[in-house]
């Protein structure tokens, strides 16, 4: 296994739309597994293919408390959204340091491959609704930040660019 670099915000690379997996075999496996990694590392509980600058259709999460529950979710699909909402504070890999509030469905139904290329569906709330839909937006190649004020946008882009000419 390997770390992969995490792409920050503002690269324009985050907003590459991702690309349908066409065959889940070794090489995702293995991307698969590098993403575990790296999430596990940073440490967070989801991790898109495009913030590690890969643009196929592949997340990881695992929102267990014992961080031993790692799932794929290979080209997902959202199947049904509630209509209720709700609003809870997002953080994001690629967006050190900022935490801030984003309204999203409150359950969602998701269908998906796993690493072994078998169709599963699952119904999600919780934490685990809001990391699915934070990590397919990253697959439309949108970030989280893009829900809030042009304001606090800019406010972001500046932070986050006098940062990288910290490091
Ligand atoms: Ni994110």
């Amino acid at each position: 296994m390997a770390l992969l670099s995490i792409l920050n915000y503002p690269d324009k690379r985050l907003h590459k739309i991702a690309k349908p997996v066409e065959a889940v075999d070794d090489r995702i496996r293995k991307l698969v597994a590098d993403m575990g990694e790296t999430m596990y590392a940073a440490p967070g509980v989801g991790l898109a293919a495009t913030q590690v600058d890969v643009h196929e259709r592949v997340i990881v999460i695992d929102v267990s408390e014992t961080h031993d529950q790692l799932m794929a979710f290979i080209n997902p699909v959202i199947l049904w959204s509630s209509d209720e909402r709700k609003i809870n504070e997002e953080g994001c890999l690629s967006v050190p340091g900022i935490y801030d509030s984003v309204e999203r469905a409150e359950r969602v139904r998701v269908r998906a491959l796993n690493e072994k290329a078998e169709t599963f569906e699952i119904d999600c709330d919780g934490l685990l609704a809001v990391c699915i839909q934070h990590e397919m937006d990253h697959l439309m190649g949108r970030v989280f930040v893009e829900y809030l004020s042009p304001l606090k946008q800019t406010r972001i882009k500046t932070k986050m660019k006098k940062l990288a000419h910290a490091m």
